[in-house]
């Protein structure tokens, strides 16, 4: 099973960024987190961040027919991005989104994100965790099928 974790734009700046709100580990530190978790699952795992919404459409567009499943932290176009919510309706490969802090605490513009009906689950609040657990509950989701 081949499964692609989809980062958007300023994680890369995780661990400098705001540390109050988002924490000291390093989205390296995640990325190594979850690939530990991804071979403990037996997942082949592809990693993407990239801070420009087209490269993000193009990296969903990319799933068709490769990749079993994603795990999404759209960042900021989560809340924005009409393009990112058209490619996901298009490629209707099963993904969750996660995001770090609880955007439904937060301010008014962060409490709606414009993916969250078309994913299997929306994982918000659980700090880095939130990615090993959305990669397990949506390897879980395709093996029962
Ligand atoms: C975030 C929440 C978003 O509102 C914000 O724009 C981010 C990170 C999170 O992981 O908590 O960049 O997706």
């Amino acid at each position: 099973m081949r499964v692609a974790v989809l980062n958007g734009p300023n994680l890369n700046l995780l661990g400098v960024r705001e540390p109050a709100l988002y924490g000291h580990e390093t989205l390296a530190d995640i990325e190594a987190m979850v690939r530990a978790e991804a071979a403990l699952l037996d997942v082949e795992l592809e990693w993407v961040q990239t801070n420009h919404e087209g490269a993000l459409v193009d990296a969903v567009q990319g799933l068709r027919g490769r990749t079993d499943g994603a795990v999404v932290n759209p960042a900021a176009y989560g809340h924005t991005s009409l393009a990112l919510r058209d490619a996901f309706l298009a490629v209707q490969v099963p993904f969750v989104e996660v995001h770090l802090t609880n955007i439904f605490g937060r301010e008014a513009e962060r409490r709606q994100t414009v993916l969250a009906d078309l994913a299997v689950a929306v994982i918000a609040g659980l700090g880095a965790r939130g990615y090993t657990v959305g990669l397990r509950a949506l390897v879980d989701g395709l093996r029962a099928g």
